[in-house]
This record gives structure tokens, sequence and C-alpha cells, in this order.
């Protein structure tokens, strides 16, 4: 039996994740560190919190002595680092929190994990040769597309908001771990996720939550901003693929070829619910425009070509598959 560390596994990818992971992999326990942040909420791992493979820890990935301590009673052979303020607006109004967990917390965690399985540069300690340190990323490291082309991992970095600039510093340390210490280091970044518990704040799921309380939908700008969505599990999927899988020192894009922008998504979701909770009025009236968000980024893409080919992930679900599931479960949720 293995044990590995997730942080941020509260959230809304990593609670997806965990019930995934541990279903797939009946060799593996998992140790769960969140802070439960805003952020975070424990009603999302009910199904797994009698699993005797799962533990959950409240806790601070910048706490070093946690970390610490959790290394020292559980001595992880992997880490899946998901902790992260993830809110891009929030990030506009309030940096501080970002640079925090997402730059100084993840070197932490880095940090801890390499103290506890190495003991020098190149140089893994008898029985931890195996051990990884996956670093869960975003596509918004890019920055922004125009109308043609897609990111890839030879794509130079140009964060645009203080969100996507801690993203990027904090791949910039895993990155840096692998080649001055020879870490066992992956990343994955990932195109915009959706799906189920995801926080009220994302715009998926404002759009849902407006719609249904008779509110106004706020679309930024014209509404043409472009983003390639991808289904959460399809995502947990990759994760997954690249931890047992991914050569060492890599990155991995993922992505689900669903571009759309956030007026179709907006329309998209109006037009279900007409069909499965109709009124007098379409949806579709709600929708408002409201001023555009400070260096809102035009258009995200991904080109997931090498980890299709590489490690032969693939997407299940299209945007229509999925924004179905998505809106059922926050109808039942209601
Ligand atoms: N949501 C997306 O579309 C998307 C896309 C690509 C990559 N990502 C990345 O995936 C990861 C997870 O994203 P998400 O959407 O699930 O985020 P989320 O905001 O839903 O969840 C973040 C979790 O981290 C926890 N957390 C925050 N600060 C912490 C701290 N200091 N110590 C311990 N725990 C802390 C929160 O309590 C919460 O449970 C992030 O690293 C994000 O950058 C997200």
């Amino acid at each position: 039996m293995q044990t590995i560390l997730i942080t941020g596994g509260a959230g809304f990818i990593g609670s997806n994740f965990i019930p995934f992971f541990l279903e797939a992999n009946s060799n593996f326990k998992v140790v769960n560190l969140d802070l439960l942040t805003y952020a975070g909420d424990l009603q999302n791992l009910k199904g797994v919190e009698r699993n005797s493979r799962y533990t959950f820890v409240k806790g601070d990935i910048c706490e070093r002595n946690i970390v610490e301590s959790l290394f020292q009673k559980y001595n992880f052979n992997g880490v899946i680092h998901f902790a992260a303020e993830s809110h891009v607006d929030n990030s506009i109004k309030k940096p501080d929190a970002f640079v925090k967990t997402n730059v100084f917390g993840t070197f932490n965690v880095l940090d801890v994990a390499r103290n506890h399985w190495m003991q020098g540069p190149n140089q893994y300690k008898t029985a931890y040769e195996h051990c990884r340190f996956h670093h869960i990323s975003t596509d918004e490291v890019y920055g922004t597309l125009g109308a043609e082309g897609l990111f890839t991992e030879q794509t130079p970095y140009a964060p645009n908001s203080p969100y996507s600039a801690s993203k990027a510093s904090s791949d910039f340390l895993v990155r840096s771990y692998f080649h001055t210490y020879g870490m066992n280091v992956v990343t994955t970044n990932c195109s915009n996720n959706y799906g189920p518990k995801q926080h009220a704040e994302k715009l998926i799921p404002t759009i849902i939550r407006k719609a249904i309380s008779g509110a106004a939908i706020p679309i930024y700008g014209d509404g043409k901003n472009i983003r390639d969505w991808l289904y959460v599990e399809d995502h947990c999927k990759g994760i997954d693929l690249v931890f047992k899988q991914g050569k060492a020192g890599e990155t991995y894009n993922i992505g689900g070829k669903n571009e759309r922008n956030n007026l179709s998504i907006a329309t998209t979701i109006c037009a279900i619910l007409d069909e499965l909770k109709p009124k007098k009025t379409t949806y579709k009236e709600q929708i408002t425009f409201v001023p555009d968000r400070a260096g809102h980024d035009f258009r995200y893409a991904i080109d997931a070509t090498k980890v299709e080919k590489e490690l032969h992930w693939k997407a299940d679900e299209d945007f229509e598959s999925g924004i179905k599931k998505t809106i059922d479960w926050y109808l039942k949720k209601e």
C-alpha cells in the first residue's frame, strides 16, 4: 500500500479527484491536507469520508511544521498538489493570498518533499526513488491567444493576472527542483474545468444559480471571451495518468478541444434549463452584460497532443454532454 498527500482536496477539482483516484487505485491511501478556506467544502467528500484509505487533515500548506509532521507520520510516496487560491477576480481585488498560498505554499510542500525523499542533488534516499511530486497548474500561465493558435508545452509563459502570475511562479519553482535537484516532478497545465462541486463564484455555477433564482445572469464585456472547457472527470483521468506514467521533469497540457465563448455558454445553459425547468419566459432574457474584468484574456485554447499521444489520454465528454450532467447535478443540489 502506498500513501500520497493530496493538497486542496476539498476544493472543486480535488474533491472530484479523490473519490475517482481511490476507486481506480485500490493500492493507494490518500491524506487530504486542506485549510478549508471559503473555497473548500467537506460536503463534497461525503462519499469517501468513511473510506479506510482516506484521511482528512485541516491545515495550511504554508505552515512548514504541519507539512513536515504529516510527512513524518505518513511517510508519503507521492504528492498531488491542488491547493491554491484559484479565482481570478479575487486575485485582482486582493492578490496577497495568491502569492502566499500559490507561490510560498507550493515552495513549502515541494521543499519538505525534497528533504523527506532526497539526501542531496540527484540522490534519492533508498526506498524513495519513485516518489513523485505532481503539480496541478493552469493554461492561464501562457497568457492570451488571438483568434488563431493553441497553447503547446513550448508556448512561452506570459501570465496576465495576479492569479496566473502566481501559478506561473509556482510552475517555475517545480521546474527548478527538477533541474537543480533532479527531483521527480511533473506538471499538468489544464484548461477551464466545469462539472459538479464547483464553487458558486465561478462562471458556470454563477450562470446556473442566477438563472434558476430569476436574477440577472452577468456576462463580462461583450461575452466574446473564449475558454477551452473540460469536464472535471476528464481532467481527473488525465491527472491519474500523468501521476503514474508521465515522464519526470515534463509538463503536459490537458484540454478538451471545446472552445466556447462566455455568451454561448450562457445561452446553452439557458436553453437546457428551458427544457428541464421551464417557466413562462426563456432564461436567456436574464442575460445581462456587465463591465469587463480588468486585463481579461481574450482566448485560451489547449493543444493536448502530447498527453493524447504519449499517455493515450482523451476526453470522454464534449461540452454538450458534460454541461447536461453538470446542470443535472446543480438542479438536484437545489
Ligand atoms: N478550476 C479550474 O478550471 C482549473 C483549471 C486548471 C487548473 N486549476 C488548478 O487546479 C487546482 C485546484 O483548482 P480548484 O478549481 O479545485 O480550486 P478551488 O478554489 O475550488 O479549491 C482550492 C482548495 O485549496 C484549499 N486551500 C486554499 N489555500 C490553502 C492553503 N493555504 N492550505 C491548504 N489548502 C488550501 C481550499 O480550501 C480549497 O479546498 C488549483 O491549483 C488551480 O490553479 C484549476
